[in-house]
C-alpha cells in the first residue's frame, strides 16, 4: 500500500549510501545518549563519539545496522519471516547492557536521520510509515530479551 511505497521509494536512495547515512544517524543517537558508546567494548579505543565512529569497528556496527534496515524494507511484505533473526538479534543487545527503553532513543536517531537527508520530502505520512516498520523491527527485537 502507500506507506510501503513511501519506504521503499525513499530507501532507494538513501539505501546506496549507507554509510554516510549510518554515521548521521548514531552521531545524534550518541549526542542524545553519549552512555550508549560505552557499551561497545572497543569504545575504550578511542576518544570521543566523532573520533569512535570513524573507527573502523563503529563503522563496521553502522554498516550493520543499516544493512538490517534494508532487509526490513526489502521484506516490507513478510516482516514475520525476519522475526527469528530479529529476536536473535535482540538477545545479543541484552547480552552487551542494551536495554529496550534505548530503541525510542535509536528510533529518533532514525527519523532524525531520515529528516535531514530528504528534505522536503521528509514528511508525516512518510515519518509515520518508518515508525510503524521501526515498531515492528523492535517489537520483534524485544522478544529475544530474556525474561
Ligand atoms: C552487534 C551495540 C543498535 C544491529 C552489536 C554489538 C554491540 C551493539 C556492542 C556487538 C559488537 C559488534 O558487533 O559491533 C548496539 C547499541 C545499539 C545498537 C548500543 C543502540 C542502542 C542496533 C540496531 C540494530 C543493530 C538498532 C539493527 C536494527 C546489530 C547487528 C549486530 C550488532 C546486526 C551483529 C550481531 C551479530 O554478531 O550477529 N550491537 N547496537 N544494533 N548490532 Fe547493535
Amino acid at each position: 500500500e502507500k506507506e510501503k511505497g513511501l519506504i521503499r521509494d525513499s530507501w532507494e536512495s538513501l539505501g546506496k549510501n549507507k554509510v554516510p547515512h549510518g554515521i548521521v544517524m548514531f552521531t545524534r543517537l550518541f549526542e542524545l545518549d553519549p552512555a550508549l558508546l560505552t557499551l561497545f567494548s572497543y569504545s575504550t579505543n578511542c576518544g570521543d563519539a566523532p573520533e569512535c565512529l570513524s573507527s573502523p569497528e563503529f563503522l563496521e556496527h553502522v554498516t550493520k545496522v543499516m544493512l538490517v534496515i534494508d532487509a526490513a524494507v526489502s521484506h516490507l511484505d513478510d516482516l514475520h519471516t525476519l522475526e527469528d533473526f530479529l529476536s536473535n538479534l535482540g538477545r545479543k543487545h541484552q547480552a552487551v547492557g542494551v536495554k529496550t527503553q534505548s530503541f525510542t532513543v535509536v528510533g529518533e536517531s532514525l527519523l532524525y536521520m531520515l529528516q535531514s537527508s530528504l528534505g522536503p520530502a521528509y514528511t508525516t505520512p512518510l515519518r509515520q510509515a518508518w515508525l510503524n516498520m521501526y515498531s515492528i523491527v523492535v517489537s520483534a527485537m524485544t522478544r529475544g530479551w530474556a525474561k
